[in-house]
């Protein structure tokens, strides 16, 4: 099955080869077998044509940090930040991540693969194709096992492609409060073999910082997962610099995130050791904070940036990346054609896939978006809108407005 967009009024995407942002006019795109076959003009005739009628078209998104495997919603703790209190407050009282935990254990797995796959629809009908999806709100052996099935069987039904990755060590759960270290030795000794042999998750990940997981825990998890097969990615000085994103450079993990309070010292060793940062401005945005992480500081020591949504029920209720890639523009002295790299290439080279998707390019998977509007630069500027109109995925539209 082929197909053919013509018309379109403008192509933009990332390409690696020139390291520039290409703008093309008047093209077409001719994609087969779920690949990108020719871009140029007078393509031969497709099984099926759409004609894009001047719009402009980019490759899908890729939103490489994401928390959607939660039973409900926190909306009672946004209303206590309100009134004051403070994200560290509220977990300090048992709310937080625990109340995620709380939930997910009681909820069943048909349950939780039904709210996935509505919350991977929503991903799409925002022009996201691509989606890391972590576990974490289940923090025993068989919580997490049935949060990654649940994404597993997610991705079965859904059209976006979800990067599983094992998040065991988000928190230390109600029954380990006295004793943490147990906790560590239960992800080490039961948990990652046991992950590991059920064989969904791609990647392993840690809350590091001071107050969940320290650098010596995060350490021993991170090599242990490696031992196991899985490729590395860290939740890295969100709070305070909490030496988590040198730890990141030491292993040579894919991805540090947040990295509000990274120091100077670690960006250049990150530099060294080709860590991609993932940036997550709608988390500082959603927990009204003041402190943007250094993106400019970040890509001038010449360290390649990624936006992420951190979508999670507790400090970033939202799916959008391009109302991510405004607040990275407002926020983090980003410019458009620097963000737009960010939540396409940049985001799919943190997840190691950036062979495949993240870019518009002969060969290249087919996926894209698209929009109602006729350059890139409008999609930062129309702030919380949606203005996707379609999005096709290896080589499908998969998502149209009415
Ligand atoms: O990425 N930082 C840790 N985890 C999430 C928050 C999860 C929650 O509050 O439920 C984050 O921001
Ligand atoms: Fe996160």
């Amino acid at each position: 099955m082929s197909l053919k967009i013509t018309n379109i009024g403008q192509l933009a995407t990332f390409n690696p080869e020139t390291g520039k942002v290409e703008k093309s006019a008047g093209v077409e795109i001719e994609c087969q077998d779920g690949l990108v076959t020719s871009i140029g003009s007078n393509l031969p005739s497709a099984d099926k044509e759409i004609d894009a009628s001047g719009s402009l078209v980019t490759p899908g998104f890729v939103d490489c940090h994401t928390h959607p495997v939660f039973a409900a919603s926190r909306a009672e703790e946004f209303s206590q930040r309100t009134a004051g209190k403070t994200y560290q407050e509220i977990a300090d009282a048992g709310g937080g991540i625990m109340s995620s935990v709380r939930s997910l254990r009681e909820t069943d797995e048909v349950e939780l693969v039904e709210a996935v796959k509505r919350r991977m629809e929503r991903f799409l009908s925002l022009g996201t194709t691509t989606v890391e999806a972590k576990s974490g709100y289940g923090l025993s052996t068989e919580s997490e096992l049935k949060s990654l099935s649940v994404l597993s069987k997610a991705a079965d039904e859904a059209a976006v492609d979800i990067i599983p990755t094992f998040l065991g060590a988000h928190d230390f759960p109600e029954e380990f409060s006295d004793n943490r270290g147990a906790y560590v030795d239960l992800i080490c000794r039961e948990m990652i073999p046991a992950v590991a042999e059920q064989g969904i998750a791609e990647f392993c990940d840690v809350f590091c910082e001071d107050g969940w997981f320290d650098v010596e825990s995060s350490r021993r998890i991170m090599t242990t997962a490696r031992e196991y097969g899985m490729k590395l990615r860290l939740h890295a000085d969100e709070f305070k610099d909490s030496g988590a994103a040198s730890l990141a450079a030491e292993l040579k993990v894919l991805s540090a995130d947040h990295l509000m309070h990274v120091s100077r010292e670690a960006i250049a060793r990150m530099a060294k050791a080709g860590v991609v940062a993932t940036l997550l401005p709608g988390t500082t945005f959603f927990l009204a904070e003041s402190e943007y992480a250094p993106a400019r500081r970040l890509m001038d020591a010449g360290v390649e940036v990624a936006i992420a949504t951190d979508f999670n029920p507790g400090s970033s209720m939202m799916q959008s990346m391009p109302f991510v890639m405004s607040l990275a523009c407002l926020y983090m002295g980003m410019t458009v054609a620097e963000v737009f790299i960010s939540a396409t290439y940049c985001a799919a080279k943190s997840l190691g896939k950036e062979g495949v998707v993240g870019s518009l390019l002969p060969r290249k998977q087919a996926d894209l978006v698209l929009w109602n509007l006729r350059t890139l630069e409008e999609i930062p500027y129309h702030i919380a809108d949606n203005r996707v109109l379609a999005v096709v995925k290896k080589g499908k539209i998969v998502y149209e407005t009415s």
